[in-house]
């Protein structure tokens, strides 16, 4: 089913599947076949839903998974703060939902009691040469937002469940459409606000507010603990260890201690 929105900003278009394999595969042929910026492909289960670094992503019925075309119109070193853009949204949502929400670095959405109730996985193509004309303005992002709202903890596998976490516990059952309407709002008001005007960083310090890493002791993926001190304006995680010196991780995971937010 398609659908239009005429306020035009994103989720203009969007289209409705009652499952697919993964909508960021959908969004991905209808952005590359010129469709534009603001379509939402949006599926009630997904067969072979995907995370970051190659993770599955279970995507049964009740939950929310939908992907959105953006075609940004800075120059592609600033796309890597739309995941944590994408977070900020669905975690500025929830709030306005009364769920105490927070954003794990880089761009997971938590539960107060530390669980995940939502993630964000952005995959892009940038521009060849030729299509830009050198200009490096051209391309597009799909970003794809997963939140388990409806989502019953033994609809999920045995290994995410102890980590996972579901709105159904936070005043559920709750209207997936409208979540979704919000989560779009929120993230086309950050988007147009702060990077389609060309100041991405500008939306930080929203992004710095919501943060539960900031402040705590993390161990990256690779290298010793720390203090999570900043965000820099690429995104990147600074991090500064016992001896004082700081390092910057400047994309990837990182465990927090002793986390319960
Ligand atoms: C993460 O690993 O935290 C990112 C999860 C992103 C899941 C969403 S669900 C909608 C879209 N389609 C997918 O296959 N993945 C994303």
């Amino acid at each position: 089913m398609r659908s239009v929105d005429p306020e035009g900003r994103l989720g203009q278009c969007i289209v409705h599947l009652a499952e697919a394999a993964s909508t960021m595969d959908e969004a991905r042929e209808l952005a590359q076949n010129g469709e534009p910026e603001g379509t939402v492909v949006w599926a009630d289960r997904q067969s072979g839903g995907r995370g970051r670094d190659g993770r599955a992503w279970a995507s049964p019925e009740g939950g929310l998974w939908f992907s959105v075309i953006l075609r940004p119109r800075v120059p592609p070193a600033s796309w890597s703060l739309l995941p944590l853009m994408g977070g900020v949204a669905v975690a500025v949502t929830l709030r306005a939902r009364g769920v105490d929400a927070g954003v794990k670095w880089p761009n997971d959405v938590l539960l107060a009691d530390g669980r995940k109730v939502a993630g964000v996985l952005c995959e892009s193509r940038l521009p060849t040469r030729a299509e830009s004309g050198g200009s490096g303005m051209d391309g597009h992002v799909v970003m794809g937002l997963g939140v388990n709202v409806n989502v019953r903890p033994d609809a999920l596998a045995p290994d995410v469940r102890s980590v996972a976490g579901s709105l159904l516990d936070h005043g559920g059952p709750h209207d997936v459409a409208g979540l979704m309407g919000g989560i779009l709002r929120a993230l086309g008001e950050r988007y147009a606000l702060h990077f389609q005007s060309g100041r991405p960083a500008a939306f930080l310090d929203e992004y710095r507010a919501l943060s539960v890493t900031l402040g705590r002791r993390v161990r990256p993926r690779e290298g010793p603990e720390g203090l999570a001190v900043d965000v820099q304006d690429t995104g990147a995680l600074v991090v500064e260890r016992a001896n004082g010196m700081r390092v910057v991780v400047p994309a990837g995971d990182v465990d927090v201690a002793g986390r319960e937010r």
